[in-house]
């Protein structure tokens, strides 16, 4: 029988974590011949994610270089990518979400006349500089891509809208399916100054923030935020993994470094990020990724941005988006503080972004899509 050789390739962090269940799906199948090649655009938090789900990549472009700006990204992932795709020639490569490497991939992909199936398809703010560069990454994705596995039907609505007919596949989000590794495992923190947080008599806030269109006067704002938090609940301790671009680490430890009752760490295990999670009164966030998971732990979020792509959790009650302003931060987060009755309309459990089978039904796509069997899967609905 004829066997599907994928490539799929990723290099951040969040791209890692939502594609390796679908890596370890594709490798369980007969019909697919899944190799990896990894980006390292992120080097460390991606190298944390592969161990965790050993994973061990087939190539690696080891193209990160500490604040390296996106045209550089961008032109060092298209030769080696290139490269790799000239010698293996794969039927399909596979990439995933919004970022420079997802694109990049595609882009190299298609220089090659090789296939493309983009794994998160569809989301959109419809602001192209809001998340930056992120919006317009994922549309363009949506003119390279021949295979669109859009999470939700609102995605595959979007995608349509913009004139793609052919393709599109409703699956739900790859991160429901990597819970099911994380999550769920009696297991104990793997780092010491998480067992330092007081879980037990406070409310703990997970804190994350990242993005570059928050750089700069919204990053303080924010920050700036979480210190009124601070000093006006004396029962909280906000827990802030902070990740490594110096763009964020400087301001980061500058505002919020040394203060009692906030913990700023080095990047966690993504199974200790779920526990962390798991065990928070709430999460305040402008990842992508954690406006997805949080929901699915039950626990509301606080959206640090203008605008999101995600607006599933927010029709669901679960998630409100902020905005950058202190003041509204202060004020939003603090209603869920003091009002038992608010918190409690938003920290139920809802699931809008999938049902932990978006691998299978990628996986079961792939196979029709290359005639290997003769019936498309069910689509993802809630
Ligand atoms: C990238 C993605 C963003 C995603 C985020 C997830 C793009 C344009 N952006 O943003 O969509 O939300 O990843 O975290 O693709 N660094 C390290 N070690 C690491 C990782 C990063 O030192 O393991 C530092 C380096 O100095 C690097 C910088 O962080 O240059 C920024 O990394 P980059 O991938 O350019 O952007 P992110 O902000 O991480
Ligand atoms: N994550 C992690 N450790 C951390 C912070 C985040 O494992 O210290 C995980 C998180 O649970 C989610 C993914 O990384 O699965 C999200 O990555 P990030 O916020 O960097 O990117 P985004 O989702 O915004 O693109």
């Amino acid at each position: 029988m004829k066997t599907i050789k994928i490539l799929s390739v990723f290099g951040t962090r969040p791209e890692a974590v939502k594609m390796a269940p679908l890596a370890a799906e594709l490798s369980r199948r007969s019909e697919t011949e899944n190799t990896v090649c990894v980006t390292a655009q992120h080097r460390q938090m991606l190298d944390g994610v592969l161990k965790q789900f050993g994973i061990s990549a087939d190539h690696d472009l080891d193209i990160m270089e500490p604040g390296q700006t996106l045209c550089k990204i961008t032109t060092k992932i298209l030769d080696g990518l290139g490269d790799v795709i000239k010698k293996t020639r794969p039927d399909l490569v596979l990439v995933h979400g919004d970022t420079t490497t997802a694109f990049t991939s595609a882009l190299a992909a298609f220089y090659e006349q090789i296939p493309v199936g983009h794994v998160e398809a569809g989301l959109r703010t419809g602001n192209r500089y809001s998340p930056y560069p992120e919006e317009m990454n994922r549309s363009l994705l949506g003119r390279l891509a021949d295979y669109h596995f859009a999470p939700t039907a609102k995605n595959a609505a979007n995608l349509r809208r913009e004139g793609i007919e052919k393709g599109i596949f409703v699956t739900g989000n790859t991160v429901i399916d990597a819970m099911k590794y994380t999550t769920g495992k009696n297991i104990s923190y793997s780092r010491d100054d998480l067992r330092t947080v007081n879980f037990k008599s406070r409310r703990v806030i997970t804190l994350t923030c990242h993005r570059r269109e928050n750089y700069g006067k919204p990053m303080e704002n924010i920050f700036g935020a979480i210190r009124d938090l601070v000093t006006t609940f004396d029962d909280i301790e906000v827990v802030y993994p902070v990740h490594m671009n110096p763009a964020v680490r400087g301001p980061a430890s500058a505002m919020l470094g040394g203060i009692p009752r906030i913990h700023l760490t080095e990047p966690l295990e993504v199974t200790d990020m779920h526990k962390l999670m798991s065990e928070s009164f709430m999460v305040m966030t402008d990842s992508g990724g954690l406006q997805e998971e949080a929901p699915a732990l039950g626990k509301p979020v606080i959206v640090l941005r203008t605008e999101t792509e995600r607006p599933e959790a927010v029709a669901a009650g679960t998630a409100v988006v902020a905005g950058v302003r202190r003041e509204d931060i202060t004020r939003i987060a603090g209603i869920l503080l003091t009002d038992a009755g608010e918190y409690d309309k938003m920290a139920k459990a809802v699931n809008p972004y999938g049902d932990g089978r978006a691998s299978e039904r990628i996986a079961d796509c792939i196979l029709y899509g290359f005639g290997l069997c003769d019936r498309m899967p069910a689509e993802f609905s809630i």
